[in-house]
C-alpha cells in the first residue's frame, strides 16, 4: 500500500494542510510541539478509526472547532487507487471508503496497514500479556482471512460463557459452551502458534542487524496447561471459574513469553535494546504481511533520534529501505541531510501546525 495523498483539517494544531508523499521516506522535521506527530495520528487514525496516543477521540478535534476531517488517496497492492476519508465531530464518526460509508473500521484497516513504531514501542516487552496477545492479533488479521471472524465469534461464546458464571447459573448452562469455546479456541490457538513460529524464523536475521549479543527466545502459551486439550482444561477448571465468575482458561489468556537466557526480555535488556527487539518482531511482522499477503504496510516512525545510537538508526533505515516501504517519519533535527541508503525521498518541514515541503 502507497499512500498518495494526504489532507487534514483541524486535527490538534493542523488547521488545513496536504501533503503529496513520496512513495518512498517521508521525512517530517519540527520542534518541539510543531505538529509532526500529530501528522503521523492523523494517518494513523484513517487507517484505524483510532489514535496512537490516546483514546479520549475528542482530544483530536482541534480546540474551538467541532469537527475534524482527514482524507487520503492510497493504492493497493494490485495497483488498485482508493480514496478514504473519516469526518469526526464530538460523538460522531463517519468513515467513506472509495465513496461509500463504511460501517467498521476493519473494512478499512484490511486495505490499509500501518505499521507504528514510536518511542513507546518497547512496551510490547514491558507491559502485560495483552499488548503481545495483539501484536499477533493485528499479524493474523492481515494474513489470514478468516482470522477476524474466528475471533469474534470465540468472543462471543467467551462472554456467553462469562454471564452464565456470573450470574451464577446451573453448572449445566455453564459447561453447555465448553465445547463450542474449546474448537474456536483451539483454532484461534492453531493460528496463533504458526504465526510465532513464522515470526521466530525471520527474527535473528533482524536482531543481528540491530546488534543485540543475546539470542531472544519466543514461546507461545495458549492459555491453558501444556499437554491437555482446552475441554479438558475448561472441565478441569469448572470450580475454580466458578469461584471466580470468569472463564480462566484459552486464548484470551494467551501469553507470547520472550525471554533471554530464561530472563524475561523486559527485566533483562536495557530501554534502547527493548526498542530494538520490539522494532524486529514488528519488523518481522511487516515482512509476514508482504510475504503472505502481498500488501506491504506503510510505516509510521515517530522520534527517529529516541533511544537508537546511530548504529541502530541506520541498521533500521536501512531495513526500511531494502524493504522499498513507504515510511513517515519525524525527527527534530533533520536539515536535509539524507542517509545513503534512502534513495528517494520528500521532506516537510512543520511549524506551528503549518507544513511546507522543503526543496
Ligand atoms: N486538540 C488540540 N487542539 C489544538 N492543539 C492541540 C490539540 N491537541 C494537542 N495540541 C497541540 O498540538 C501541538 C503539536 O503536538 P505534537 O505532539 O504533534 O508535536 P510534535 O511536533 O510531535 O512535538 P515533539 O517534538 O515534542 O514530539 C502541541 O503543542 C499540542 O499541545
Ligand atoms: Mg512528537
Amino acid at each position: 500500500m502507497k499512500l498518495q495523498t494526504l489532507k487534514i483539517s483541524h486535527f490538534r494544531n493542523l488547521t488545513n494542510l496536504s501533503i503529496s508523499a513520496d512513495p518512498s521516506f517521508n521525512f517530517i522535521s519540527g520542534s518541539n510541539g510543531a505538529g509532526k506527530t500529530s501528522v503521523l495520528e492523523a494517518i494513523y487514525c484513517l487507517g484505524t478509526a483510532r489514535s496512537f496516543r490516546t483514546t479520549r477521540n475528542n482530544l483530536l478535534i482541534q480546540n474551538g472547532f467541532d469537527k475534524l476531517n482527514l482524507f487520503a488517496t492510497f493504492c493497493d497492492r494490485l495497483g488498485k487507487d482508493h480514496q478514504v476519508g473519516l469526518e469526526k465531530g464530538n460523538g460522531s464518526k463517519r468513515f467513506r471508503l472509495d465513496k461509500s460509508e463504511v460501517q467498521r473500521a476493519s473494512e478499512i484497516a484490511r486495505l490499509f496497514p500501518l505499521q507504528t513504531f514510536t518511542p513507546d514501542s518497547h512496551a510490547l516487552l514491558d507491559t502485560g500479556p495483552l499488548a503481545r496477545r495483539r501484536f499477533l492479533d493485528w499479524g493474523l488479521f492481515h494474513v489470514e482471512p478468516d482470522y477476524l471472524a474466528v475471533w469474534q465469534k470465540y468472543r462471543k461464546i467467551l462472554s456467553q460463557r462469562n454471564a452464565a458464571l456470573r450470574n451464577n447459573q446451573s453448572r449445566q448452562s455453564i459447561t453447555v459452551w465448553n465445547e463450542p469455546l474449546a474448537s474456536v479456541g483451539e483454532q484461534i490457538s492453531n493460528f496463533r502458534q504458526q504465526y510465532c513460529d513464522q515470526i521466530s524464523s525471520h527474527l535473528d536475521a533482524c536482531l543481528e542487524l540491530f546488534q543485540l549479543p543475546y539470542a531472544l527466545n519466543l514461546e507461545y502459551r495458549p492459555g491453558w496447561s501444556k499437554n491437555i486439550t482446552l475441554a479438558q482444561a475448561l472441565e478441569n477448571k469448572i470450580e475454580f471459574d466458578l469461584a471466580r465468575a470468569v472463564t480462566t482458561s484459552g486464548p484470551h489468556r494467551a501469553e507470547l513469553s520472550l525471554t533471554i537466557e530464561k530472563h524475561p526480555a523486559s527485566s533483562f535488556l536495557s530501554r534502547g535494546e527493548s526498542k530494538a527487539v520490539a522494532f524486529s518482531l514488528q519488523f518481522c511482522q511487516m515482512k509476514l504481511c508482504a510475504l503472505l499477503s502481498g500488501e506491504m504496510p506503510v510505516v509510521i516512525w515517530d522520534d527517529v533520534d529516541a533511544e537508537f545510537d546511530e548504529v541502530r538508526r541506520s541498521a533500521f533505515l536501512q531495513l526500511l529501505a531494502d524493504m522499498d516501504c513507504q515510511t513517515f517519519l519525524t525527527t527534530t533535527n533533520f536539515a536535509g541531510a539524507v542517509p545513503n541508503c534512502v534513495s528517494s525521498y520528500k521532506w516537510f518541514h512543520v511549524e506551528r501546525g503549518d507544513l511546507k515541503e522543503m526543496v
